[in-house]
């Protein structure tokens, strides 16, 4: 094992150990995460490395941004070329680049016609960072329409939004959250939000009034649990959309580019929504991207001149790591990938979770697998499969959550399953 530390000099990365680092972060950074005290030195492919050389399998991938795998060589290439071209820098936005342009009718297409109710008009795209930006965007969207399509009162719209959902850590978005701990202490809250259980069409139903104006929706919750809605559920949610004249809006941050065997969450169920968002893997985990994508009648209605905007939203550099990615996704077949290898990891899960004492349930599509464990503790089980090389946590505190790089192979999938097994059956 060869000590992977970096060169004292090389600018932002340091020579120190392991101890000073936790130093660093614990001293001089805010705790709001609950870290796993793996400090990761290299990061490439499905696998990341400490400073002694031990290496994991990150069957985690930062909750998909990393869905290509650590620094896919193309993408880092074209990131690279806009650095050393010159051509990377932040932008006044009073000007056009062809980063943003190339990149925006990129992800114009690789979406379906949103909201085909609207017409045939393509899609339009607002860039922005990270994703909960793409999620407000969407918000924004969404109340627009109320008022102005539909005539609700400015003040009075309301979205519809389901229990355990997360999109974000905005004040807007958190006020929408289901759990106390994201949101107390940080009122005032925004109002207008009306929260029902997820899966639950007649809690849907119920929940639609006057002032209603869309329905948010995770396709698959990831931090809520690793949660498949029934079958039909999104079709409800169409349906339901279509009668009352509501924008279905499918937050793909997390689910969206192949996480779950399609390109979209929401092909599952053969729908179209009004509006998608994607964020994380878009720029491949390079840089933060993110992207509201909705029918252009609806963007145009929305969006003005001087309505909305983002210094670095749409920037060259993401952009050009956007654009990157958006080709390595279909060159690379991410989508059908993901269904194959999660289809050949899900079988061996089940395997284990017969022979376990512990196993509750094993859920999930492609490679986005949840196992719910019966103690409620899975974050015990996640630190002893980190002592084992592997890197997963908890979600929602009862169930490990599975979703590696897409780019993962079958040697990899039996390295997990052999750690998998020593957890939950010789355990
Ligand atoms: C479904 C979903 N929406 C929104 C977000 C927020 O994205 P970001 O952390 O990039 O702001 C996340 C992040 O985990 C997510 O999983």
């Amino acid at each position: 094992m060869t000590a992977v530390r970096h060169a004292t000099g090389t600018k932002g990365f340091s020579s120190e150990s392991d101890t000073r680092i936790f130093g660093m972060e614990e001293g001089f950074g805010a705790h709001h995460y609950d870290r796993i005290g793996l400090v990761v030195r290299q990061a490439k492919g499905c696998w990341l490395i400490d400073e002694k050389g031990n290496r994991y399998l990150d069957c985690l991938a930062a909750y998909s941004a990393a869905n290509p795998g650590h620094h896919h060589p193309e993408i880092t290439r074209a990131a690279m070329d806009a650095l050393t071209g010159n051509y990377a820098s932040v932008l006044s936005n009073v000007v056009y680049s062809d980063p943003l342009g190339v990149f925006l009718s990129k992800a114009a297409e690789f979406a379906p016609q949103m909201g085909p109710r609207f017409g045939n008009h393509g899609n339009k795209v607002l860039p922005k960072n990270g994703g909960v930006e793409s999620v407000e965007t969407a918000i924004k969207t969404m109340r627009y329409y109320g008022y102005k399509q539909k005539g609700i009162k400015d003040g009075d719209q309301e979205i519809i939004v389901f229990n355990n959902n997360f999109h974000g850590r905005t004040i807007s978005v958190v006020s929408f959250s289901t759990s106390e701990k994201y949101r107390q202490g940080f009122g005032p809250l925004t109002p207008g939000f009306v929260s029902v259980e997820f899966g639950n069409l007649d809690a849907v139903k119920a929940a639609i009034n006057k002032n209603t104006c869309g329905i948010l929706v995770e396709p698959l919750q990831g931090e809520g649990g690793m949660k498949v809605p029934p079958a039909g559920f999104l079709k409800g949610l169409r349906q339901l959309c279509d009668d009352h004249d509501l924008l279905l809006v499918a937050d793909e941050i997390q689910v969206g580019m192949g996480r779950t065997g399609k390109k979209f969450c929401f092909e599952h169920e053969d729908i179209v929504p009004d509006g998608v968002i994607l964020g994380k893997a878009l720029s491949g985990g390079l840089v933060p991207l993110s992207v509201f994508i909705t029918n252009a009648r609806i963007m145009d209605m929305v969006f003005t001149k001087g309505s909305d905007g983002s210094t670095f939203g749409g920037y060259p550099l993401a952009c050009v790591a956007g654009t990157a990615s958006l080709e390595v996704f279909e060159n690379e077949k991410l989508a059908e990938r993901s269904a194959k290898m999660g289809a050949i990891l899900k079988e061996k899960i089940e395997q284990v979770a017969t022979r376990s004492p512990h196993v509750k349930e094993v859920r999930g599509k492609g490679l986005f697998i949840g196992i719910e464990v019966k103690e409620g503790n899975a974050m015990d089980f996640c630190r002893k499969l980190l002592n084992l090389g592997m890197i997963v946590n908890d979600s929602h505190g009862h169930t490990i959550r599975i979703s590696p790089p897409l780019v993962i192979n079958e040697e990899e999938i039996d390295y997990m399953v052999e750690r998998l097994e020593k957890v939950l059956i010789d355990n």
